[in-house]
This record gives structure tokens, sequence and C-alpha cells, in this order.
């Protein structure tokens, strides 16, 4: 049996009498992808937003592996292995590509004999698996301030997995991006399946369905429904709740 990286236990948090995350339970083993699915407002953000900390629960549990992290602070969750890609952006855009990564290579725990000794052989090798992931190996030269928009964020994706976090959060990582973009996010995506735990809330379906293995959806803060992509998209509850008579385009 597939061990779980993630459990959520009737997870809810109750702004002033409003539950925007109502009871939620799902599990996420490790190296799986999961996508979450869900109208504007189902509860998305806010249910990452309780797994990462930043918003405190008000009843239910949360568990990375066996360690129970429920409304620990967020810096502590993210030192447990649970990273998130902000809208804030991360990258030092004076710098190139290469040197952005090595930076952050430094942070991580465990590497700190690179700051004392100059870039060893594992750091360069681990910044060039990153770069070879990202898609970015050879615009690697490049100063950040010059990358497209989509190209900083495959950069912000590699910051963040130089990290080597456990489960990685990314809500709505195509926002903003061209088709071709999108195209080449969901290939990024599916190069970092089975190295890490990934959690995606994403819109465009063309993206979920390039990408997706399990899918999860909310709808008004709760679990509505579990599956693979064939199994949503024909749930007639999903369709009568997120697609409306429309269907999933
Ligand atoms: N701090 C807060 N206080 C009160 N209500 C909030 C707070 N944060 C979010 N909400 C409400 O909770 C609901 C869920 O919001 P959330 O941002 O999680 O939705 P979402 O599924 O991410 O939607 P979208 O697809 O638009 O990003 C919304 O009705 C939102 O207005
Ligand atoms: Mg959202």
């Amino acid at each position: 049996m597939a061990q779980s990286a993630l459990t959520i236990d009737g997870l809810s948090v109750d702004f002033e009498g409003f539950k925007a995350v109502n009871g939620v339970t799902m599990t996420v083993d490790d190296g799986e992808l999961r996508v979450l699915l869900g109208a504007n407002g189902a509860g998305k953000t806010t249910l990452m937003d309780l797994i990462s900390g930043k918003t405190k629960s008000t009843d239910g549990r949360v568990y990375l592996h066996d360690t129970d992290i429920t409304n620990w602070e967020e810096h502590k969750i993210a030192r447990a292995g649970i990273g998130r890609k902000f809208q804030i952006p991360s990258v030092f855009k004076e710098l190139t590509v290469r040197r952005n990564l090595e930076v952050a290579s430094c942070k991580k725990p465990g590497v700190f004999a690179n700051l004392r000794f100059g870039f060893g052989t594992d750091a360069e090798r681990n910044v060039d698996e990153v770069l070879e992931l990202i898609g970015l190996t050879e615009e690697q030269d490049r100063i950040a301030a010059y990358l497209s928009h989509g190209q900083t964020q495959w950069l912000e994706l590699g910051l963040l997995i130089t990290q080597n976090p456990k489960i990685i959060l990314l809500d709505e990582p195509t926002a903003g991006m061209t088709q071709a973009e999108t195209h080449k996010t969901s290939e990024i995506v599916n190069n970092l399946k089975g190295r890490h735990t990934i959690i995606v809330v994403e819109h465009d379906m063309a993206f979920v369905r390039e990408i997706a293995e399990r899918i999860t959806v909310l709808h008004l803060g709760q679990v509505l429904a579990e599956g693979n992509v064939e199994q949503i998209e024909n749930n007639p509850k999903v369709r009568e709740a997120y697609l409306g008579s429309k269907g999933i385009s």
C-alpha cells in the first residue's frame, strides 16, 4: 500500500460563521500528483492556506506523513517540507537563472558546506538537474529580468524544488500563461511526478487533462467528488455544481 504523504481529516475553517472549508477529508499518497478542482469560491486556495499554515483551522487535523502539523506556524510547516509557490516573486531579477538556483540550493538545509567551501559538485549537479527539470538549461546564463512570464514561473518552481520539499502546493500555476507556456508547464509538472508529492489547483481543463491522475472536486468548502479525469468529467454532481449545464470544457 502506498504511504500517505498528506492526510487531511475533517478540516474546517470558520470565518465568523462562514465555513470556507468545511470538514474536508482527503489523503494524498507519497509521490502522487493531486489536482484540486472547483468553482470560484469553492475553498481551494483556503485549503492550501490551511495546509501551509497561512490560515489556522478551527476544526480537524493535518498530518505530514505521521506528524500532526495542525496549526503549526507557517515557517515551521515550510521547514517540515511543505513548499508553496506564492504569487509574490522570489526570483532575484538581477541574477542569472543559474545563479538564482545556486543561491536557493545554498539555503537548503544540509548543504551549508557550500557556503563555506564554495559550490561543490553536489550543488552543481543539483542545479543542473533542476535546470533540466524546469526546461531552462539553455537559458541558464540569462539574467532573470529578461525571462518571459512563463519562464519566470518555471524558475520560481525551480527555486522551490531546489529546496527539495516533500509536498509542493501550486495554486493556478498557469495563470497568465500563453497556450504554449501552459503546455510546457504540463510537461514540467509531468517531469516532477513521482519525484515530489504535488497538489495543484487549476481551472484550465486542457492542462488538467494533460497532468491529472486523481482529482478532488471541492464545492462550497466540501469534497464533492474524487476520481480520475474521466470519472470526474462524467460525474453528474460535478457537472451540476461546478460546470453548470455547459459541461467540462
Ligand atoms: N480570510 C477570509 N475571511 C472571510 N472569508 C474568506 C477569507 N478567505 C476566503 N474567504 C472566502 O472563502 C471562500 C473560498 O475562497 P477561496 O479563495 O478559497 O476560493 P477558491 O476556490 O480558491 O476560488 P478561486 O477559484 O476564485 O480562486 C470565498 O467565498 C471567499 O470569499
Ligand atoms: Mg483560489
